[in-house]
């Protein structure tokens, strides 16, 4: 089938300021793929003093702009770092001004499918780790309802960090020494997988965070129909692997493919592909749903009876 949905998703970007060079040929690159669309899923601000200011993010802003197609970017942990800002609501402002949107969280549709953001909106009320990409309630209420809306639909999610879960191994020791490996970590994490699994409409979740490459066994999980999607970052990485996800949607299936920015093409080695169709995984996912082998309990994992039953007097 010739019929093609493409879009582009680049893992932390971490533009560095006042200059990096390195990204006109990023996004040279990712124009030549001729996607629809790009995500990002933040943190778009290089490293040092800079790192998250409100030049910073313009900066990178104005490189993104390059791209010849329209870019939506989640916000990040280090998007709400700077000092300048005595409030996360400031934070946030400066990089919805730089996104051009008034929310944290964003619905695209393209096609076959909607692509929905979503973004952490806290730093400094953080109590366990100000780096920890925490999903809020208000955030949570607008996902779940939108799935409501969206139901029968697939549905692309583009967060920063995977919901716990989720099965993708790439952690490096400095998120299990921070805390912010996956969303609302220390901020009950199964309510956020509770939302993925109880609406079958949720088929791709990408994230980064980590800036790791592509080529490590889990860099795509998936985990209940739903297939997690590890995104490379394109400059500052920290095995020197410089990638981003090319995704193809097709009729009857998708393809997942890296670009690699050292050789600057596809590499094909590294391409994943899901022979079923959206609407197949939907189906599928559907029939899943609230089926043996799901935990009892999303919110807990749990799988056996309740705790009550096994500290009933009686029962050893
Ligand atoms: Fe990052």
């Amino acid at each position: 089938m010739s019929e093609r949905l493409r879009i582009a998703v680049l893992g932390d970007p971490h533009i560095g300021y006042p200059a990096d060079d390195r990204w006109d040929d990023v996004v040279a690159d990712i124009n030549s793929l001729a996607p629809t669309a790009v995500f990002v899923v933040g943190d778009l601000t290089g490293y040092g003093p800079s790192t998250g200011t409100s030049a910073a993010i313009r900066h990178a802003g104005r490189k993104l702009d390059g791209l010849a197609v329209p870019w939506y970017s989640v916000i990040g942990n280090t998007d709400l770092q700077a000092p300048e800002f005595t409030t996360d609501e400031e934070a946030v402002g400066s990089f919805l001004t730089v996104a051009r949107r008034d929310s944290p969280w964003f619905r695209v549709d393209l096609g076959p499918l909607s692509v929905v953001g979503l973004s952490g909106t806290s730093f400094r009320r953080n109590s366990e780790t100000h780096h920890e990409i925490v999903f809020e309630a208000e955030q949570l209420d607008w996902f779940a309802a939108q799935l409501d809306e969206l139901a029968n639909r697939p549905v692309f999610v583009i967060a920063h960090a995977p919901p716990i879960g989720s099965g993708l191994l790439t952690m490096p020791e400095l998120h299990a020494h921070l805390g912010n490996a996956v969303v609302s970590q220390n901020h009950n994490p199964g309510r956020v997988t509770k939302i993925i699994w109880n609406h079958p409409n949720v088929l791709v979740w990408f994230s980064g965070h980590n800036h790791l490459g592509h080529c490590y066994r889990n860099a795509i999980s998936v985990a209940l129909g739903v297939h997690f999607v590890h995104a490379g970052a394109a400059t500052e990485t920290r095995d020197g692997l410089r990638h981003s996800r090319v995704v193809d949607i097709y009729p009857d299936r998708f393809e997942v493919l890296t670009f690699d920015h050292a050789v600057r093409r596809l590499d094909e080695s590294l391409t994943y592909s899901e022979p079923t169709s959206l609407a197949g995984l939907l189906a599928w996912r559907t029939e899943m749903k609230g089926r043996l082998y799901l935990a009892r309990d999303p919110e807990t994992m749990r799988q056996g009876p309740p705790l009550e039953a096994i500290h009933e007097p009686g029962i050893a």
